[in-house]
């Protein structure tokens, strides 16, 4: 491939940590020690708050640690909470399987698509097809990454969903430092959980996942499901004009509101595609909100179908019935039994038609439908002992409309603080801190007029209970929380870190509805 990466940028990702803090002038001695350490190519650096004063120590004292490690002959650590005084402060990384390579190469980089017939439009794409490329891999196993930026852009890949290492997360400046247009990061993690996730950048997010940046992560379960036939199908609203051209991804007046929405709904970026199945047989049909904005209604008239889990979870299988809320961020995996050949049925957002699904022909033997899917593990909570903590989910849109200096407005807040997009040091004041192991019942209360998406990375919670729906318990990453309404989620604080916990409509992301919860 052209512009390979090359090993300086791991020592420059390092550098750059130490000058956005003192200036060029200060990198001279560890300019020298990163690169002795990177000519010994066995490790990376994951500087986790890289700007503390304390770094430059912290990092030439880790480097000639790791030196002596390696040149003691003992094997890699996998990751090491280095304490400042204390609890870790940040995390650095080392691959215990350095040798072992990456599964993916994936380029995000500038794409033409046509979405209005006849003209285009200049999308962004992880790999050639805006959603993304699919990535794929079995529940338990490694995930392995390698991202190459080819974008005009500095970018991060978040992995939507997966219980990962903190220093994986993506989160510019918590987890990692923003990838430069030109350099590559390596991610690599194992997946604990079976389910469909899906990945996207955390920077500049209304314009990056607005223009294509989004794209599924499918984690197959170790053992057959029973499931012979599977689609998924990515839905995305694109930001555009009657010719192509992108539009305003965030104005300020409709961020006040339910967010800034697009114009064109697709289905893996095609608009009203037909999408084939095989007559009388069971598909399984992973469903992905991978929008910015909407909340799609998801209804079929006349379906036969079935939830086999909600945002990767399993759940005990239930009819679709006559709609289901697919939030930002969210997914659903319905078995379909597609009827006779030649019959369609209409995958709709409401009233609105987004795709056809037609029958095809097909000569296998029906088969029964699968049983439910095997559980993921994840923690029960344990609620007779969990802490209770209140989260409020403000509107405070009258209270300062300023678009000064290229500044969002401020028009949401958690807990009477709203998240300033712009400052890098809003995770250094997280809004909860959670001991390790203990279990939480979250009080999420929804204070506005409009509806929520609230996800929290690292951790999978249990929805147990709401003033508005009957809840039938489920893990999940991401609760629609309905305007005004009133639920409860539980966890098991079982991930340390420092985790963003946001409403997935990514321009009431970057006008304040954004918090961290931290964890140790
Ligand atoms: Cu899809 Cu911060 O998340
Ligand atoms: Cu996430
Ligand atoms: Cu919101």
């Amino acid at each position: 491939m052209t512009g390979s990466p090359n090993d300086c940028a791991l020592h420059s990702y390092a550098l750059r940590a130490i000058e956005m803090l003192y200036g060029a002038g200060a990198t001279a001695s560890i300019r020298r020690a990163a690169l002795t350490v990177s000519q010994l190519q066995v490790y990376r650096i994951c500087l986790l708050r890289a700007w503390r004063p304390w770094l430059i120590r912290e990092v030439v004292e880790f480097m000639s640690f790791t030196r002596r490690q390696i040149l003691g002959g003992l094997a890699g650590l996998v990751v090491v909470g280095v304490g400042a005084g204390g609890a870790s402060r940040y995390w650095l990384g080392k691959m215990a399987d350095a040798e072992a390579g990456h599964d993916y190469e994936l380029i995000a980089a500038p794409l033409d698509v046509e979405l209005v017939p006849g003209h285009k439009t200049e999308a962004w794409a992880f790999g050639p097809s805006a959603p993304g490329t699919e990535l794929r891999v079995r529940q338990g196993e490694w995930l392995r990454v390698r991202f190459i930026n080819h974008l005009p852009v500095a970018t991060t890949i978040h992995w939507h969903g997966i219980r990962l290492p903190l220093e994986m997360d993506g989160v510019p400046y918590v987890s990692q430092l923003p990838v430069l247009p030109g350099e590559y990061f390596d991610y690599k993690f194992r997946v604990p959980d079976a389910g469909s996730y899906w990945y996207h950048p955390h920077v500049s997010s209304s314009e990056e996942l607005g223009r294509g940046l989004v794209g599924p992560l499918i984690i197959e379960e170790r053992e057959p499901t029973g499931f012979v036939y599977e689609k998924t199908l990515s839905l995305k609203n694109w930001h555009i004009d009657d010719v192509g051209n992108f539009v305003e991804f965030s104005i300020p007046r409709e961020a006040a509101r339910g967010g800034t929405a697009g114009r064109l709904s697709t289905i893996n970026g095609v608009p009203l595609p037909v999408i084939e199945l095989p007559a009388g047989q069971i598909t399984r049909v992973r469903l992905l909100n991978l929008d910015n904005t909407l909340t799609y209604r998801i209804n079929i008239p006349g379906v036969e179908a079935r939830i086999y889990a909600l945002d990767g979870n399993p759940v005990e299988p239930r009819p679709l019935g006559k709609e289901y809320w697919l939030g930002p961020g969210m997914r659903i995996c319905l078995a379909i039994k597609a009827p006779a050949a030649g019959e369609e049925l209409s995958l709709r957002n409401g009233p609105v038609r987004l795709g056809t699904l037609r029958s095809v022909a097909n000569t296998d033997a029906p088969t029964d439908w699968p049983k439910a899917l095997p559980a993921n593990p994840v923690a029960e909570p344990d609620l007779a002992n969990a802490e209770k903590l209140n989260f409020n989910f403000e509107w405070v849109g009258s209270v300062s409309v300023n678009v000064d200096n290229g500044r969002p407005p401020s028009l949401w807040q958690i807990n009477g603080k709203a998240w300033d997009i712009t400052d890098k040091t809003c995770a250094d004041r997280p809004i909860a801190s959670l001991k390790l192991g203990q279990s939480y019942i979250f009080e999420l209360k929804n204070m506005t007029q409009y509806q929520h998406p609230i996800h929290l990375h690292g951790m999978s919670f249990k929805v147990i209970a709401s003033n508005r729906h009957k809840i039938i318990p489920y893990f999940t990453d991401t609760y629609l929380l309905g305007k005004n309404e009133r639920a409860q989620v539980a966890l098991v604080a079982d991930n340390p870190g420092v985790w963003m916990f946001h409403c997935h409509v990514i321009d009431h992301m970057e006008t304040g509805l954004m918090a961290a919860i931290e964890v140790a």
